[in-house]
């Protein structure tokens, strides 16, 4: 079992291969206090972090700078810690000071899942749990703090059920999931910033005096700020040094958040963001939070990536697709926007099918009276002007090309020109007497009462009954705005944003129990909700609105130090892109989508003949090697966001028999000497051929020598470069 308590010691440790966390009950009131979580150690008595006073906390008076130093588990309020919280929680009068100590605890095998909430999952034979019970006796309010320990991967599973003990209501106004007490402040603050187009850049900064994060209150994970943060040694590399990171399972508004203070410590912290957050509590009620993922890594930001990777397309992702390849896909919407009949769509489909693509996927436009983004979201029924014969007949006849059929969805929207909203406009989220703002002209749904939910699915299953559909590509276009909702109450409307994220996750579990041979791939924008909470639900996920094979580098660079690239939609579209107006070539487009869940998304009738010829080849790519980047370990060579000339991304078989490196050469170097690139994770001893060329050299002969990159003509060009172990 990975998980034990020393009594003598009164510690808590728990081991991964790699790592160990101790936690110790502080002082004879048994504060849960974090003692150390790093490389892996067998010492349990390593009380001397915690770094306390010996007089008794009941008999000092110095109570507050106790608390004050104290590094901390999950931290109350009002008593003396004055960094950030994980706790904040009101009586019925409005009082607010909280301040937990040790109950009891229980260690048990496997992990229990989260009511209604996505979250990695494992039996007794991958993980064991602790359950770590704190309570603030004045306040009546227990902690039930979880606590998963991975027996195979270096992650540690955290969250936190808050339950009213007492004989009176209470009021959660700030219910993180984790924190981390550390010590060490010659650290990097990394976090994903962007916007809409350009997701997940990684930013990197020294850690400073204050706090420093990463949040969205936008009611979505967001383009903005993913729900990720991690320290890494300054010195850290991609295949050296520690890295702390923290994920957070779940796609509402979170905070992400590194605190340096004056007791030299740095506190990290995960969870929903409080701003604006309550949660009532009555006698005997809970409130479950999301999960965080906290990885630790002493093999740099590769580790780091390596280890999420793993966790998530194992724990993580369900389905029949968790292990499957992807379909390869060709999806309408930069080719035709909202002009489009079925005529059009089997056009394309007749050219996609001859070239080996296996899957259609009928974008936005096909319901209501919807040839514009300006209606009908929320007419969920067949526009048949565009599609005569409706579903059965444009699926039947894609079908018997032999191509699956997928379609695109935004259940979670309402427009209000649209039936639905005309018949219900009290479904939209709004603050009576006030109109709601409108982004790209539409109104959100209010996921959190069960009859808008309700009404919602039933139009959902309807078309999916209506004929043979495979794929669901969920979408959802805007932020919450008058995120308010009269059926709630005065008292409750700080429940909101988290009731919708409930009532979406509700929605995609329906569909996935009621539709278990769909592959969902969930999108917001492109790759606003891009966070292991929707990976729950889906396996793959729209990675970004810009398709612009050269300014995906960096999103999908960003994107795969925490994701798994079998979790990324990637796809090659026209050019000039209709994104920045770059001009790429072809095969340089299909070598950016390779890694990720590969598609088209251009007008497959307007290639020139040289290009549709190529697409065979590309698939042939995809099938024989995408698995080697969907299943393998990945490796980071080099990063075009750090040198603004050249990318280059490998994936190695966990046999370690084949790896495959993707290289993109962004700016020509034809007056520079040949690139070297430096694989990782092959076996030393083992003999790799190249493919390209026929050498044939050690793994060690590789990785430590290099391979060299063919001399590529120009701008913009690439190439696949395959070791395969020569004893095959
Ligand atoms: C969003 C998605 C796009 C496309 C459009 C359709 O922007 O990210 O891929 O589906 O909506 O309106």
């Amino acid at each position: 079992m990975a998980i034990s308590y020393n009594e003598r010691e009164r510690v808590f440790r728990l081991d991964t291969p790699r790592t160990t966390y101790l936690i110790g009950l502080a002082d004879e009131a048994g504060f849960p206090a974090h003692i150390y979580y790093g490389r892996r150690i067998p010492d349990d008595d390593m009380r001397y972090l915690l770094d306390a006073p010996d007089t008794p906390y009941g008999s000092s008076r110095e109570q507050v700078s106790f608390l004050g130093r104290l590094p901390s588990e999950y931290p109350g309020s009002g008593r003396g810690d004055f960094r950030e919280p994980c706790l904040r929680a009101e009586t019925a009068e409005g009082y607010g000071a909280c301040c937990l100590t040790y109950v009891s605890h229980r260690i048990f095998g496997g992990k229990p899942p989260l009511e209604g909430l996505p979250a990695t999952y494992g039996g007794a034979e991958d993980c064991a749990t602790l359950e770590l019970v704190c309570r603030d006796e004045d306040m009546g309010l227990e902690a039930h703090l979880y606590y998963t320990a991975f027996e195979r991967l270096d992650a540690v599973c955290r969250s936190a059920k808050l339950v009213n003990v007492g004989a009176g209501p209470l009021r959660l106004t700030q219910a993180l999931s984790a924190c981390l007490d550390m010590d060490g402040q010659d650290m990097d603050v990394i976090t994903l910033h962007g916007r809409w187009a350009s997701e997940r850049m990684i930013q990197r900064r020294p850690l400073a005096w204050g706090k420093q994060g990463a949040g969205s209150q936008r009611g979505i994970s967001s383009h903005e700020a993913n729900p990720f943060i991690a320290l890494a040694e300054h010195t850290a590399t991609q295949s050296r040094g520690m890295v702390y990171a923290m994920n957070f399972v779940y796609s509402g508004n979170f905070l992400a958040q590194a605190e340096m203070g004056q007791e030299g410590r740095v506190r990290l912290i995960m969870g929903i963001h409080p701003a604006g957050f309550g949660w009532r509590l009555a006698p005997g009620e809970a409130f479950q939070t999301p999960e965080a993922v906290l990885v630790c890594s002493d093999a740099g930001l590769g580790g780091m990536s390596r280890t999420f990777h793993d966790l998530y397309r194992q724990h993580l992702v369900r389905g029949p697709y968790k292990d499957k390849p992807r379909p390869s896909l060709v999806n309408n919407w930069e080719a035709t926007y909202f002009d489009f009949d079925t005529e059009k769509l089997l056009a394309i489909a007749r050219v996609a099918a001859e070239a080996g693509v296996e899957m259609l996927v009928m974008d936005d436009g096909w319901f209501g009276r919807r040839d514009s983004d300006t209606c009908s979201l929320g007419d969920w029924t067949v526009n048949e002007r565009k599609l005569p014969g409706g579903l059965p007949y444009l699926v039947g006849e894609v079908n018997k090309l032999g191509m699956k059929f997928g379609i695109w969805m935004e259940p979670e929207m309402v427009s209000p020109d649209s039936e639905l909203y005309r018949a219900h406009p009290d479904y939209a989220l709004q603050i009576p007497g006030r109109a709601p703002a409108l982004s790209r002209g539409q109104l959100v749904l209010d996921m959190s009462r069960r009859e808008v939910r309700d009404h919602v699915y039933e139009q959902i299953r309807r078309v999916l009954s209506s004929a043979n559909i495979e794929y669901v590509k969920w979408d959802m276009n805007r932020p919450l705005t008058d995120a308010a909702s009269p059926a709630l109450g005065p008292d409750r409307q700080g429940e909101l944003a988290h009731r919708y994220m409930l009532g979406v996750y509700e929605l995609q579990e329906r569909l996935l129990r009621d539709f278990p041979h769909i592959l969902l791939e969930n999108c917001s924008a492109g790759g606003g909700r891009f966070d292991p909470g929707m990976l729950y639900y889906s396996p793959q996920i729209w990675t970004s609105d810009n398709t612009e094979a050269i300014d995906r580098l960096k999103i999908q660079e960003g994107t795969a130090l925490v994701y798994p690239l079998s979790s990324m939609g990637a796809h090659v579209a026209a050019c000039p892109s209709h994104t920045n107006g770059r001009v790429t070539p072809f095969a340089t487009r299909g070598l950016v989508s390779l890694p990720g869940c590969f598609g088209y998304e251009l007008d497959l009738t307007k290639l020139s003949d040289g290009e549709r010829a190529m697409i065979p080849g590309q698939l042939a790519d995809y099938k024989n090697y995408g698995w080697v980047f969907r299943t393998g370990d990945y490796y980071r060579l080099a990063s075009y966001g750090e040198n603004g000339t050249h990318d280059a991304l490998m994936a190695v078989s966990k046999d370690r028999r084949v790896a495959v490196l993707d290289y993109v050469q962004v700016l020509s170097r034809r007056t520079e000497r040949t690139l070297l690139l430096h694989p990782e994770g092959l076996d030393e001893g083992r003999y790799y051929r190249r493919l390209d060329t026929g050498d044939i050299r050690s793994g060690a002969g590789w990785m430590y020598g290099g391979v060299p990159m063919p001399r590529l003509e120009g701008d913009f060009a690439g190439c696949l470069v395959v070791l395969e172990a020569a004893d095959h």
